[in-house]
């Protein structure tokens, strides 16, 4: 959603928090600003509509200071533009935000009945601060100012404040929205996404829910709200530079769709058990007796991570006995369960573990009793903390807003829990040997795939750049891939894409066949290709124009602009095909000029329900 960082130390403020912003700017920018202490009691503020390009010219180099906070933003309350932009100020206090103060009508309200008026822009933000000034002002005291104000407020937040008569002490609290506490040479830093962070960090420190720190250069203490000392562990940071990087790549999508070898071969490492037929999954903690008594698993997930559930539910089939059903997890809050606690295994999917839908979703089980589990990519964040257990898909930090190598990496973990569940059950799947022989090659394959396909792609996507909509059609496990493909193309090309199972074609969709329309077809060799072979040639009699992805040599060789795939197993099949409609998406949009990385009104991570 939004990003916020801060910075105490010896070194310029104001450089260190615009780096740490550019890192950051993934996570909104449609406006961004900072605050800086340039002296006990002066505060300069520089705030703008727009990202960090547009920001960074605005601010007057010749100010110096050693601490400030600095904000990009994803507009919830108020329209993107520098009056709502942060940081946003009362009298004492100047404040960053990244979540939504869910009850800040009432408490606008009681403000403005207490005599505060001072209110200039329309977020909830400003709200907050008031709010911190007006408990301040019973007070005196800031720790007890800000634990009123966290016990005032609902819904999430991280924060972080400066309180203008207070040098080089910098306050952060956090409530279901993430901050992560950062040691570095002469100095903290503090921040919503290890990404945000320089490469001298040493150690890094999570905030839990409902607890705040005083952060000084060279000092960090944590309390929680009964204004008790917490103890706290610090870690050392396992990211490298170059994987918040680009690494040669012009965008962070393409650098991330290339480098899928890698990161399956991560999610991978360790985890095949050869001498069982199945997986090692150190997080999953579940008896064999626990494991019998399930009857579903229920995977909650949004977007790109649902659609990966789709995919995965139907890859379970043969390897465990046991259905799984994905749930998009802002509907799934609102359903009834027909299965009892002991019967059910909630799996919460999210690259950044910090969706709030999905959080809501694997809460609710959570709630029921039901076993959780977080298949999850970002460490240390919400999803992971709440979950009973989980598998990390070790894919490196995703930057780009289009979420590519954590797709794959999702549907590897949930195979892996699919497998371990079904050793724990006592089941044996004749299959088993095969899966883990196509999921050991994945890495290779998906290299042969990208070899064999980037260059046709990147040739095509002029041409394709032109159609008013895509449809994308598959049957079967490529189904899920041609619902992802869509996603996928729409979020960043901006043009309309739909997707269906190719069988729906002809119950209504044919009627949008037209010269102005793109089908991408996917068609794979074995049970359903004779029947999707005709429902291509359904298409190709009324006129429609196709681009068919297959991995049959002897279509490709009848067909013209086939575009020609390596043959692999059924599990590595789809996830093969999923990587030219990554291509197509990036190449689509590159040859449309756009921000491909940060593609607009959207967000990397969404913090809102
Ligand atoms: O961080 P998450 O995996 O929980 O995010 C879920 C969706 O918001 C995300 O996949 C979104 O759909 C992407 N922009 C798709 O590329």
């Amino acid at each position: 959603m939004c990003g916020i960082i801060g910075y105490v130390g010896i070194s310029n403020a104001s450089e260190q928090i615009l780096e740490g912003l550019r890192r950051i700017e993934y996570r909104g920018y449609d406006s961004s600003g900072l605050a800086l202490m340039t002296a006990p009691g002066n505060i300069y503020l520089c705030k703008t509509k727009g990202g960090i390009d547009s920001l960074a010219p605005k601010i007057n180099p010749d100010i110096r200071a050693k601490m400030g906070i600095g904000h990009t933003r994803w507009a919830t309350h108020g329209v993107p533009s520098a009056r709502n932009a942060h940081p946003h100020s009362s009298n004492e206090f100047t404040i960053v935000h990244n979540g939504i103060v869910e009850n800040y009508e009432q408490i606008k309200q009681l403000l403005e009945e207490e005599g505060f008026h001072d209110f200039k822009s329309e977020t909830d933000t400003e709200i907050l601060v008031w709010l911190l000034e007006r408990n301040f002002l019973k007070s005196a005291n800031i720790r007890s100012a800000l634990v009123d104000t966290l016990k005032d407020i609902t819904g999430t937040f991280g924060i972080a404040f400066m309180h203008k008569s207070t040098p080089n002490v910098l306050y952060v609290a956090r409530r279901s929205s993430p901050v992560v506490i950062a040691e570095v040479d002469g100095g903290h830093f503090i921040a919503s996404d290890i990404s945000a962070l320089p490469k001298d960090t040493k150690r890094v420190t999570y905030l839990d829910d409902d607890q705040f720190a005083v952060v000084t250069a060279n000092s960090l203490s944590i309390y929680d709200l009964n204004h008790d000392i917490v103890d706290h562990k610090t870690e050392g940071l396992k990211v490298s530079s170059e994987e918040v990087g680009k690494n040669g790549s012009e965008h962070f999508m393409l650098k991330e769709i290339l480098e899928q070898p890698q990161t399956v071969a991560e999610t991978l490492r360790g985890r095949i058990d050869l001498a069982n037929d199945s997986s090692v999954l150190g997080g999953l903690n579940l008896s064999a007796d626990e494991a019998s008594r399930l009857r579903e698993l229920v995977a909650v997930g949004c977007g790109t991570a649902h659609y990966s559930s789709v995919l995965a539910s139907y890859l379970l089939e043969d390897i465990v006995n046991l259905p799984l059903r994905a749930e998009v997890a802002s509907e799934f809050l609102y359903r009834k369960q027909s299965f009892s606690k002991d019967e059910l295994m909630g799996i919460a999917v999210s690259q950044s573990g910090e969706t709030a839908d999905t959080i809501a979703a694997i809460n609710k089980l959570g709630l029921m009793g039901v076993s959780t589990y977080g298949i999850v990519n970002a460490v240390g964040s919400n999803i992971a903390r709440i979950t009973d257990g989980g598998t990390y898909l070790r894919c490196g930090p995703e930057i780009a807003v289009a979420s590519t190598k954590a797709f794959t990496s999702q549907v590897v973990a949930q195979i892996l829990l699919g497998m371990r569940l079904g050793m724990l059950r006592g089941e044996k799947p004749a299959r088993n040997r095969a899966v883990i022989k196509q999921l050991q090659e994945l890495p290779s394959e998906i290299e042969k795939t990208i070899e064999m396909t980037h260059q046709i792609v990147a040739d095509k996507a002029k041409q394709i750049s032109k159609f008013d909509n895509v449809m994308y059609l598959g049957r079967g496990s490529l189904y899920p891939v041609a619902l992802e493909g869509a996603l996928k193309f729409k979020e960043v090309s901006y043009i309309p894409a739909e997707a269906h199972p190719a069988g729906e074609m002809k119950h209504g969709p044919l009627a949008l066949i037209d010269k102005k329309m793109l089908v991408v077809y996917l068609l794979r060799e074995g049970d359903l290709f004779e029947k999707s072979l005709s429902n291509l040639i359904e298409i190709d009699a009324r006129g429609g124009q196709t681009l068919v992805l297959t991995d049959s040599a002897r279509l490709a060789s009848k067909r013209d602009g086939v575009i020609l795939l390596p043959k692999s197993g059924s599990v590595n099949s789809p996830l093969l095909f999923n990587l030219p409609l990554q291509l197509l998406a990036y190449y689509v949009a590159k040859e449309k000029k756009l921000s491909i990385d940060k593609p607009r009104n959207l967000a990397k991570s969404v913090t809102v329900e």
